[in-house]
């Protein structure tokens, strides 16, 4: 997903853009922001990590000394740093709108489940506690609206698909997408974190995901919300159905 957008020069800024912005040099942000009336904020690499809430804060002053008053923040569900962000948001004076997720749908074919996925097997220190993923072109849907249209400011919208799944049910739907064996493999959590390092997974990205895998999986998660609805009026994309259009892009093609 872009880092941030700037609405009026619709310019994706992260590090690769011209201008750059990174999130680690403060003197990025004020030239990507220049010229724009509102933006999408996509903090890297979670909001879960510590020292998010000071980021965002940061990057909200900086916004509002270049004039950009509406700030929509894509933020993460059950995450205890992330739900400081957001208050750090709130707080700042911006007009703003938060985009609260569950776990992406498209984590699985285009980002760090994708490989498995092609390979048929995906293990995971994962049991059956169920996720509503969500579709990534709902969350673009409802951040497009919050950074476009009036009704959004001040509102809070937790996002999730319309359907809890295991991590095994949405294999089995990927599998009936493209026709293939694709299976969960169950990990304890130490060898995930072992089988990590072994791939040489910097030891923070490796702690953000024994976290994820473990406190934000326990089922905290595990119910549906209505963000998609409050927000576009219409009910989101189910998981069979991004499935399907994956597998027809041939992104899991092996
Ligand atoms: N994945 C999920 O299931 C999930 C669920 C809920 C919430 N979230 C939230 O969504 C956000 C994005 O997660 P994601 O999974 O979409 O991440 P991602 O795909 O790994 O994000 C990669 C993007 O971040 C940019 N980037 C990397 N380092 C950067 C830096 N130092 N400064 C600026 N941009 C940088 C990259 O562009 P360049 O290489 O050009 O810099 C790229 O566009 C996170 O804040 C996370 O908390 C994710």
């Amino acid at each position: 997903m872009p880092t941030a957008k700037a609405v009026m020069t619709h310019v994706n800024a992260s590090r690769t853009s011209d201008p750059a912005f990174d999130w680690e040099d403060r003197a990025t942000w004020a030239p990507a922001l220049r010229g724009a009336s509102a933006a999408y904020v996509s903090f890297y690499p979670d909001l879960a990590v510590p020292g998010a809430p000071e980021a965002i804060a940061a990057l909200a002053d900086e916004a509002l000394s270049a004039g950009v008053r509406r700030l929509v923040l894509l933020s993460g569900r059950g995450e205890e740093e992330a739900q400081r962000a957001e208050q750090a948001l709130q707080a700042s004076g911006a007009d703003w709108t938060i985009v609260r997720c569950s776990w992406f749908a498209q984590n699985f074919s285009e980002d760090y489940l994708l490989e498995s996925v092609r390979a048929g097997e995906v293990a995971l220190p994962v049991a059956d506690v169920p996720e509503p993923f969500v579709d990534a072109d709902d969350i673009a849907d409802v951040a497009v609206a919050a950074l476009t249209e009036d009704g959004h400011v001040g509102a809070l919208y937790e996002l999730t698909g319309p359907r809890l799944l295991t991590f095994a049910e949405a294999l089995q739907d990927i599998g009936r997408a493209t026709g293939r064996d694709v299976r969960l493999v169950p990990v304890p959590i130490d060898d995930y974190a072992a089988e990590l390092a072994a791939h040489g997974v910097p030891e923070d990205v490796a702690g953000l995901l024994r976290y994820l895998f473990t406190e934000v999986l326990d089922g905290r998660n595990a119910r549906l919300a209505d963000g998609v609805q409050r927000a576009l009026g219409r009910e989101p994309r189910d998981f069979a159905d991004y499935a399907r259009a994956a597998a027809a892009t041939g992104a899991w093609d092996a």
